[in-house]
């Protein structure tokens, strides 16, 4: 199935119109679907948007205890995915990920140009022979916390880590230098965590599956509050994608 990633940007003009040219948002009643779900993600702002996506089980899994999480949603998210990721300038993964899915993180399921692809591996232990240092299709940006040879034409990135862990701040900043507008947080769960953890997530996309996984690994696992009435109960869209549900929660 392709999808033409010109639509959103239809309705984006469309939208801009209607604002007059300026940044602001009409109420999300007066716009269609695809620019209710796409538009806060592409609204000009002063620093980068950063978006997360999981797609997780009822019980909150991303991921089997063996790592097997191909497919927990359905066509129509992996299709919302690929959208996200013709709509991001740079897409993030951890380097479980990579190691585990091996994924292209191209845009090969709707028109669109793909994005810088950044990988997350501070202690830089991938192998060079992963799908995303291949760079033929597009460019990758390897961050790490200590020096190591990388993979032929990939960039790498040197950051500080504070016990192994990279500061998502740091890694947003940094990719805000290079001209990146838009972030898409796509994986996995621990990745997406720190990035929740850190405050430098805008919109979170949970798409919830109707299955149950039982043991797994976690969507978020992430310390927000210790009382239930300061947990963070976020502005929430809900929306059918195919057999799931979207939801787009707003964090800032
Ligand atoms: N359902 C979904 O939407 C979805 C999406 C993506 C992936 N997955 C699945 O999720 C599983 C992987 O997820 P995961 O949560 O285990 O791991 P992950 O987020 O893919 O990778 C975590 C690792 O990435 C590095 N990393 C990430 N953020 C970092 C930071 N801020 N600073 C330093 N290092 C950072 C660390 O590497 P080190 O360990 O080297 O320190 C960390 O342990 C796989 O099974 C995959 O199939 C599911």
């Amino acid at each position: 199935m392709r999808d033409s990633v010109g639509a959103v940007f239809d309705e984006w003009s469309a939208l801009l119109r209607v604002a007059g040219g300026r940044s602001v948002l009409p109420d999300r009643g007066d716009v269609g679907p695809l620019t209710a779900r796409y538009a806060p993600f592409l609204r000009p702002m002063d620093r980068p948007v950063v978006l997360a996506h999981l797609a997780q089980s009822l019980d909150g899994r991303i991921a089997l205890p063996c790592g097997q999480s191909q497919w927990i949603s359905g066509q129509e998210d992996l299709v919302h995915t690929h959208r996200l990721r013709a709509l991001a300038d740079a897409v993030v993964v951890g380097a479980h990920t990579v190691e585990r899915d091996d994924p292209q993180l191209t845009t090969r399921l709707v028109t669109g140009p793909n994005p810088l692809r950044v990988v997350l591996d501070p202690r830089r232990r991938l192998r060079p022979d992963h799908q995303v240092f291949d760079t033929a299709a597009a460019p990758t940006l390897l961050v790490g916390a200590v020096e190591a040879p990388a993979p032929d034409g990939v960039e790498t990135l040197l950051l500080p880590a504070t016990d192994g862990v990279l500061d998502p701040a740091s890694i947003v900043a940094a990719l805000g230098a290079r001209g990146v507008r838009r972030i898409l947080v796509e994986g996995g769960g621990i990745t997406v965590s720190r990035f929740l953890a850190a405050g430098c997530v805008d919109r979170l996309h949970l798409v919830v599956a109707p299955v149950l996984m039982g043991h797994g690994r976690p969507a978020l696992d992430v310390p927000l509050a210790s009382a239930l009435a300061d947990c963070p109960r976020p502005p929430t869209r809900v929306e059918a994608l195919g057999e799931d549900w979207l939801f787009d929660c707003e964090l800032r």
